[in-house]
């Protein structure tokens, strides 16, 4: 879809459709809707005299506008109550705005970012409109050959805008969403794709096409030199496997020389099935999105350099299939640990946090300033918190702030859970160092626990998006399936770590 930006008002243009939103409890038109109203002789009034339409949050309306002025129908769409409204309802009513543009095989549309008075600065508005409108028009499709013609894609979006002021700012937070949803879109296909299409090999090989178009540095480790790292408890998982593993290494330089960088490790498993320990096949093809925490890693590189954020970033993802070939990790085993401890295999299922622990260990050659893993880690995270809410540990106050802080801009919501002391003692184990499960309790937690032994002392914080990766029920401008979860947090907490290292 091309985004324009078009000088003046929606009566000086001719458009298929255009967007109008108003508040909850509105008596009397602002912005956009007020010109247009005025214009159409009153019809989006009586909508509201009528009481059609109250503008409730996601509420619309089509109205047809017989020549009264030049565009053909105009989208009403409720806002919600202004006490009420924010910048992800705002993303979420374009996002709706948008599908509903769709749907009405409309291939051209435009819309204006005056709401009205609002608390928000135009940048930010815009940007989530933006940001709204692409998120929630993003399908995947590269796999059907059927029923394909149902929809018509969007072409071009239009945003009039009369204040020749305003133009830059809106046209620089147009690039900037567009940026930041391509990435979110790359994380998506990359999650989509089916095990057989998305191997560890060809995850390297996405991987290798976003650092050649990006300018990014990237290493991708084979077995042979994992082997001479001692790599051994990501090898041990790769072993069920026939698919060889690989370890992602990019490296984004946008900061000064020398500057500490932020590491990102993200757990790529492109299909769980459990291993030995094996799962049950009910749902079991959800977990080709077991990958979805590396998806985001490469996402958030990629838009990091879009951006040419002003920070040093190195992404790691170790990749392997999680399979029980006759090489398989079997319960009972203890592995030796690039970092030297040991570690004893309780149940192979619990095979992201073995390969996250040597990709971890790996990580401490950047000597970083930060290390922030993120995975779809533990079933328990789901039970604890949902289907929507990223769970997060750590050991650094000012960082766990930070992605907090990142969280509540974008809508990406975290929720941290405790790693007290006593937890430990669930996973110590009477043969090795440490065991890869605890019992059934806090499973989120221990899990969390076992990476922190990895994070030397580091500042670490541990993302679990075993919930929000891939949704079962689409949200507002998440269609259902994979999310992209990760991206946009990442995005944003880079541009503030960005800000504060200036
Ligand atoms: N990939 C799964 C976690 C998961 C579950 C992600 C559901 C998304 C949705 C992980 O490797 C796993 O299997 N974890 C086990 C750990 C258990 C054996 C301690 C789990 O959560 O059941
Ligand atoms: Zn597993
Ligand atoms: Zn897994």
């Amino acid at each position: 879809m091309k985004i324009t930006i078009k000088r003046g008002n929606f009566i000086d243009y001719n458009f298929e459709a255009v967007v109008a939103v108003l508040f909850e409890g509105d008596k009397t038109l602002k912005g956009a809707a007020l010109i247009l109203d005025r214009e159409c002789g009153g019809a989006i009034s009586d909508l509201l005299a009528y009481g059609d339409f109250k503008g409730k949050l996601f509420q619309s309306a089509v109205l047809y506008t017989r020549g009264s002025l030049p565009s053909k129908r105009i989208l009403v769409m409720g806002l919600g109550k202004k006490e009420e409204f924010d910048i992800e309802k705002l993303r979420g009513v374009f996002s709706k705005a948008a599908q509903k543009i769709r749907e009405l095989h409309v291939e051209k549309f435009a819309l204006s970012i005056d709401l009205g008075n609002t608390d928000f600065s135009m940048d930010k508005i815009s940007g989530a409109i933006i940001e709204g409108i692409l998120l929630g028009l993003y399908k995947f499709t590269p796999f059907k050959t059927v029923d394909t013609d149902k929809e018509t894609e969007i072409k071009e979006l239009t945003i009039v805008e009369p204040d020749p002021e305003s133009l830059d700012i809106i046209s620089s937070s147009i690039k900037e969403a567009e940026i930041i949803s391509g990435a979110v879109y790359l994380a998506r296909d990359l999650v989509s794709t089916p095990s057989n299409e998305m191997t560890p090999t060809i995850m390297a090989g996405k991987a290798c096409e976003v650092a050649s178009q990006m300018g990014i540095e990237i290493e991708v480790l084979d077995d042979v030199e994992m082997g001479k790292l001692e790599m051994n408890t990501l090898l041990a998982v790769a072993r069920g496997s026939n698919e060889p593993p690989k370890l992602i290494v990019m490296k984004y330089s946008g900061g000064k020389g020398g500057e500490k960088p932020v590491v990102l490790v993200g757990k790529g498993i492109t299909f769980d099935s459990g291993g030995i320990s094996i799962k049950p096949s009910a749902k079991m093809e959800e977990m080709k999105s077991d990958m979805a925490g590396g998806a985001a890693v490469i996402a958030t590189m990629k838009a990091v350099a879009g951006l040419k954020l002003p920070v040093n970033v190195v992404g790691i993802i170790p990749a392997t299939e999680n399979l029980p070939g006759g090489k398989a990790l079997k319960p009972g085993d203890i592995l030796r640990s690039m970092s030297g401890q040991t570690v004893e295999v309780i149940n192979t299922d619990a095979e992201g946090r073995l390969i996250l622990a040597d990709a971890m260990t790996y990580a401490h050659k950047f000597k970083p300033a930060a290390i922030i893993d993120i995975a779809t880690l533990t079933g328990s995270c789901v039970i604890a918190l949902g289907d929507n809410i990223i769970g997060m540990m750590g050991t650094d106050e000012a960082l766990k702030i930070s992605l907090k802080d990142a969280s509540e801009k974008t809508g990406e919501q975290v929720w941290e859970l405790p790693l007290w002391r006593e937890y430990e003692e669930l996973i110590k184990s009477d043969a090795a160092d440490m065991k890869n499960v605890g019992n059934r309790v806090a499973g989120t937690i221990t899990a969390a626990l076992f990476l922190k032994k990895f994070a030397g002392d580091y500042p670490w914080c541990h993302l679990d998006i075993a919930g929000p990766a891939l949704l079962a029920k689409e949200k507002p401008y998440i269609p259902k399936g994979a999310s992209g979860v990760g991206v946009r947090l990442f995005v944003q907490f880079l541009k503030e770590w960005a800000q504060k290292n200036q």
